[in-house]
Protein backbone atom coordinates (compact mmCIF):
# COMPACT_ATOMS: atom_id res chain seq x y z
CA UNK A 1 0.00 0.00 0.00
CA UNK A 2 1.08 3.63 -1.01
CA UNK A 3 1.24 5.90 1.76
CA UNK A 4 0.59 8.54 -1.01
CA UNK A 5 -2.94 7.96 -1.93
CA UNK A 6 -4.33 10.43 -4.84
CA UNK A 7 -7.27 10.26 -6.07
CA UNK A 8 -8.63 10.72 -10.20
CA UNK A 9 -11.36 11.18 -11.92
CA UNK A 10 -11.62 8.70 -15.20
CA UNK A 11 -14.89 10.05 -16.08
CA UNK A 12 -18.32 8.68 -16.98
CA UNK A 13 -18.95 4.93 -15.60
CA UNK A 14 -20.98 4.20 -18.83
CA UNK A 15 -17.60 4.32 -20.66
CA UNK A 16 -17.13 0.95 -19.51
CA UNK A 17 -19.60 -2.03 -21.02
CA UNK A 18 -21.04 -3.75 -18.42
CA UNK A 19 -19.05 -7.16 -18.06
CA UNK A 20 -16.00 -5.64 -19.47
CA UNK A 21 -13.09 -3.80 -19.02
CA UNK A 22 -11.35 -0.40 -20.37
CA UNK A 23 -7.68 0.03 -20.22
CA UNK A 24 -6.64 3.89 -18.76
CA UNK A 25 -3.23 5.79 -18.34
CA UNK A 26 -3.48 7.33 -14.99
CA UNK A 27 -0.38 9.55 -14.41
CA UNK A 28 2.32 7.20 -15.78
CA UNK A 29 0.47 3.80 -14.85
CA UNK A 30 -1.71 1.91 -16.99
CA UNK A 31 -4.57 0.62 -15.30
CA UNK A 32 -7.76 -1.64 -16.07
CA UNK A 33 -10.99 -1.14 -14.60
CA UNK A 34 -13.42 -3.96 -15.15
CA UNK A 35 -17.22 -3.04 -14.79
CA UNK A 36 -18.82 -6.87 -13.74
CA UNK A 37 -22.52 -7.48 -14.82
CA UNK A 38 -23.31 -7.22 -11.45
CA UNK A 39 -21.68 -3.54 -11.67
CA UNK A 40 -19.03 -4.02 -8.92
CA UNK A 41 -16.10 -2.62 -9.90
CA UNK A 42 -12.60 -3.32 -10.08
CA UNK A 43 -9.09 -1.96 -10.96
CA UNK A 44 -5.72 -3.72 -11.71
CA UNK A 45 -2.10 -2.76 -13.51
CA UNK A 46 -3.05 -3.77 -16.68
CA UNK A 47 -0.55 -6.07 -18.22
CA UNK A 48 -0.81 -9.35 -17.36
CA UNK A 49 2.27 -10.62 -15.33
CA UNK A 50 2.64 -13.40 -17.45
CA UNK A 51 3.64 -12.15 -20.83
CA UNK A 52 2.69 -8.96 -20.32
CA UNK A 53 -0.94 -9.75 -21.98
CA UNK A 54 -4.09 -6.92 -21.87
CA UNK A 55 -5.90 -7.49 -19.07
CA UNK A 56 -8.60 -5.37 -19.55
CA UNK A 57 -9.89 -7.15 -22.93
CA UNK A 58 -10.07 -10.45 -20.73
CA UNK A 59 -13.24 -12.12 -19.86
CA UNK A 60 -14.48 -10.64 -16.47
CA UNK A 61 -16.89 -12.22 -13.77
CA UNK A 62 -17.31 -13.93 -10.55
CA UNK A 63 -14.76 -11.15 -9.14
CA UNK A 64 -12.30 -12.69 -11.80
CA UNK A 65 -10.62 -11.95 -14.79
CA UNK A 66 -9.33 -14.29 -17.24
CA UNK A 67 -6.18 -13.17 -19.36
CA UNK A 68 -6.72 -12.71 -22.98
CA UNK A 69 -3.62 -14.53 -24.12
CA UNK A 70 -3.22 -18.07 -22.19
CA UNK A 71 -6.31 -17.53 -19.68
CA UNK A 72 -4.42 -17.34 -16.33
CA UNK A 73 -6.78 -16.14 -14.04
CA UNK A 74 -6.34 -13.25 -11.64
CA UNK A 75 -8.82 -12.62 -8.29
CA UNK A 76 -9.83 -9.48 -9.16
CA UNK A 77 -9.90 -8.09 -4.88
CA UNK A 78 -6.79 -9.40 -4.05
CA UNK A 79 -4.59 -10.10 -7.29
CA UNK A 80 -3.95 -13.43 -6.51
CA UNK A 81 -3.11 -15.22 -9.51
CA UNK A 82 -3.71 -19.11 -10.41
CA UNK A 83 -0.55 -19.79 -11.11
CA UNK A 84 2.05 -20.07 -8.57
CA UNK A 85 3.71 -16.42 -7.80
CA UNK A 86 1.95 -14.83 -10.33
CA UNK A 87 -0.58 -11.75 -8.93
CA UNK A 88 -1.40 -8.04 -9.95
CA UNK A 89 -1.45 -5.20 -8.14
CA UNK A 90 -5.40 -4.20 -7.64
CA UNK A 91 -6.37 -0.28 -6.90
CA UNK A 92 -8.92 1.02 -5.06
CA UNK A 93 -11.82 2.14 -7.56
CA UNK A 94 -15.45 3.49 -7.00
CA UNK A 95 -18.07 5.35 -8.60
CA UNK A 96 -19.76 8.75 -7.58
CA UNK A 97 -22.60 10.29 -9.44
CA UNK A 98 -21.66 8.27 -12.50
CA UNK A 99 -18.15 8.99 -12.47
CA UNK A 100 -15.48 6.40 -11.71
CA UNK A 101 -13.31 7.32 -8.85
CA UNK A 102 -9.77 5.60 -8.37
CA UNK A 103 -7.38 5.99 -5.92
CA UNK A 104 -3.48 5.22 -6.44
S1 LIG B 1 0.09 -13.09 -20.93
FE1 LIG B 1 -1.53 -13.39 -19.55
S2 LIG B 1 -1.65 -15.51 -19.33
FE2 LIG B 1 0.03 -15.23 -20.65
Amino acid sequence: MSNSNQTFNLGSVEKIPLGQGRCYLVGTEEIAVFRQRDGRLFATQSRCPHKQGPLAEGIVGGGKVICPLHAHKFDLQSGTGSETGECVKVFAVCELRGELLLSL
